[in-house]
Parts: structure tokens; C-alpha cells; sequence
């Protein structure tokens, strides 16, 4: 089996072709990632000289580039985004590239060459919900651009199967956590700002709501998806640990022996979104998936290898991980 993973160099890509690395062997493996933030060399460092595994820097926006991968492949495991909420709202611009120029770009190729597509997506696409959780049925209602990228990629997606009959599955998850996050996002960028005794801001009050998943279940779930879904579906992916930035915050903080008082309240987000949770029970009842981490367990393996993996983050500066920038120091 030849995969595709795009955007491999990020942080779920990459945990999942270690994945794919190590339960499927024999499976050959192209990456390619145009290394925007959020991408690490380091990340693969460990499959540099491995046979099955190989590395392509490039745009998935680029058709002619997407249309050789493509044509190469079995499948494609589509990763590659620009991911973060608040660089959304300050440069949209790249969202709406990577994000629906850059999936279309895929569709064609997929389309042109009748390939399997895995399209990665989020429970953000149905915005915040005062209670009881997203099924797939439920309608969009994205706030940000970040997430009204991702639902109009879904859509892209969609009308692609109905008119097409193209041959996609979109899996769409909640919040991740795990090792090799960028530390823009608040569990890595918590930990290593408690690490090194600095403040860690916390937008508005801290009682957002997000449900967190361990990166380890959503790589297992999005195989499932892969190897038992039917085409044209779509399945939500949820760790059902809903959880407020502030208890995450505490929790981090409590386990490291830090102080509470490094907790800096700031001002709100603008568009935040107060609660996510999505409802699981189809991947569930029809593919047989459910999560195998704790929260608890899978905190402290994150935990663990931000302590044990300075290199990987000690080139960022505070900055840099407050507003998801790289320096070329890091990029190496
Ligand atoms: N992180 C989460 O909690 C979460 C939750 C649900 C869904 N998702 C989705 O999972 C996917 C991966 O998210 P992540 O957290 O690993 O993000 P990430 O920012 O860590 O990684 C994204 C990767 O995609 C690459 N990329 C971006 N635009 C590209 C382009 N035009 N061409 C080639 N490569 C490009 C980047 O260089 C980066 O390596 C995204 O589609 C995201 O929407 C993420």
C-alpha cells in the first residue's frame, strides 16, 4: 500500500506516519508538507534513512506537484492545513490557500486518478454548542476563519462524492494533545512556559470548554476510518474529556509542581468560540473505535516528552510561541 500523508511535518501528521510506521510496515509512505508554522524537521528526524518513508517539501496548493503524488499513490491522508484560531484572525489569507485552495487541489487529482481520499477535519466546523454534543448531521455554524476554511473544504469534499462519486472520507475530530504540537497551542505552550517559570496567559475567563483527544487515539481512529469506513461518510472523532482552559491549565501546572500564580488572565479572543463536543457514537457502533488513553495518562506522556525533548522547543522564543512564528534557527 503507497500513502500520502500531507502536511506530515505537522504535529498530527507526524504522529501519525510514526503510527502507520510502526503498526504497518509494509505500508510505503510519502510526505509532503510545504513546512509553514507549525511543521518540525525534527519531528521525523528517526525515519531519515527508513526505506518506506519519503520526504517531499512542497505546496499541496500545487496541482502539477499534487497531480505526480497522486498519481503514485493508493490513498491520500489529507493533514496539510493552516491550523491555528488566532492566526486566522490576523492572516486569513493563508487559511483560505492552504485550507480550500490547497483541498481542491487534491480533489481534482483524486478525482482525475480515481484515488482514495482521507480528508482530516474538526468538530470546530459546528461552532460552539450551549449544550448536548455534534452529531454528523449537525449543520455548520463556524465563527472563525480558521474553521469556516475547514467547512468550506468539507463542502468542497462533499460535492466532490455527490457529483463525482469520488471515493472520500472525512473524519473530523476534536481537540488534540500529544507530543510534537506546536507550542502556539495552549497544552504545549502551558508546559513549556511553566517549565520555564514564565506567565501563561490565559484568554477572557479560562471557561471555555474543549474536548480533548490523546494524538495516539485520533492517528487510530482516522485508520479505522480508513480501512473500515464507507465512502461518501463521515465520522466524528471524540476523546470525551470535556475540559475548561482553566482545569487544563491547573492540571499542567499541579503535575509540574508550578505555582497557580503563573496564570495570567488576558483579553479575550474576539469570535471565541465558548464550547465544542461532538458525538462519537457512529465510529463508535459502526467501525468498533473508541479512545484507549486516559486523560490523565495521556497528560503526563505529553508532559514527559516536553521535558525530555528540550531541543525540539528550546530555539523558540516566547514570542514565537505566543503568536505561532518560526526562526530559522528552530526550522533547521
Ligand atoms: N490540532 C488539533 O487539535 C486538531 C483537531 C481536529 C482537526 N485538526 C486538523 O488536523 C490537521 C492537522 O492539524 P495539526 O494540529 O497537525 O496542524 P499543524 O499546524 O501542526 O500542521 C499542519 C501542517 O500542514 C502543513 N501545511 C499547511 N499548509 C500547507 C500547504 N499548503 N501545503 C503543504 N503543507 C501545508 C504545515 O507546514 C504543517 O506541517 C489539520 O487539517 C487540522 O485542521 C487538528
Amino acid at each position: 500500500m503507497k500513502i500520502l500523508v500531507t502536511g506530515g511535518l505537522g504535529f498530527i501528521g507526524s504522529n501519525f506516519i510514526l503510527y502507520v510506521s510502526k503498526h504497518f510496515p509494509d505500508f510505503k509512505i510519502t510526505n509532503v508538507d510545504a513546512e509553514f508554522v507549525g511543521s518540525n524537521r525534527l519531528n521525523l528526524y528517526e525515519l531519515k534513512n527508513k526505506k518506506n518513508y519519503e520526504y517531499i517539501k512542497g505546496n499541496i496548493c500545487n496541482r502539477d506537484l499534487m497531480d505526480r503524488l497522486v498519481e503514485k499513490s493508493d490513498v491520500v491522508f489529507n493533514f496539510a492545513a493552516e491550523s491555528h484560531v488566532d492566526r486566522s484572525i490576523t492572516d486569513p489569507e493563508a487559511f483560505v490557500n492552504s485550507n480550500i485552495f490547497g483541498t481542491y487541489s487534491i480533489l481534482e487529482s483524486v478525482r482525475k486518478h480515481k484515488r482514495k481520499l482521507i480528508h482530516i477535519s474538526t468538530d470546530e466546523v459546528f461552532g460552539s454548542l450551549k449544550s448536548g454534543s455534534a452529531d454528523e448531521q449537525l449543520r455548520f455554524n463556524p465563527s472563525s476563519p480558521y474553521s469556516s476554511t475547514k467547512a468550506s473544504a468539507e463542502l468542497l469534499v462533499n460535492s466532490y462524492c455527490t457529483t463525482f462519486d469520488a471515493d472520500i472520507i472525512i473524519t473530523r475530530c476534536t481537540n488534540n494533545f500529544g507530543p510534537r504540537q506546536f507550542p502556539e497551542k495552549l497544552i504545549p505552550k502551558t508546559i513549556i512556559l511553566a517549565i520555564k517559570n514564565k506567565k501563561i496567559p490565559i484568554f477572557g475567563t479560562g471557561r471555555n470548554v474543549r474536548d480533548w483527544i490523546f494524538v495516539v487515539d485520533h492517528c487510530e481512529a482516522i485508520m479505522t476510518a480508513f480501512k473500515k469506513g464507507k465512502p461518501g461518510q463521515s465520522y466524528n472523532i471524540s476523546g470525551y474529556n470535556e475540559l475548561s482552559n482553566n482545569q487544563i491549565v491547573r492540571k499542567i501546572l499541579r503535575m509540574l509542581g508550578k505555582p497557580t500564580s503563573l496564570i495570567k488572565y488576558v483579553g479575550d479572543r474576539p469570535g471565541h468560540d465558548f464550547r465544542y463536543s461532538l458525538d462519537s457514537t457512529k465510529i463508535k457502533k459502526e467501525l468498533g473505535w473508541k479512545p484507549k488513553y486516559g486523560f490523565e495518562e495521556a497528560l503526563d506522556i505529553t508532559i514527559r516528552w516536553y521535558l525530555e525533548n528540550k531541543k525540539w522547543w528550546k530555539g523558540l522564543s516566547e514570542k514565537q510561541m505566543l503568536v505561532g512564528k518560526k526562526n530559522s534557527k528552530y526550522d533547521k
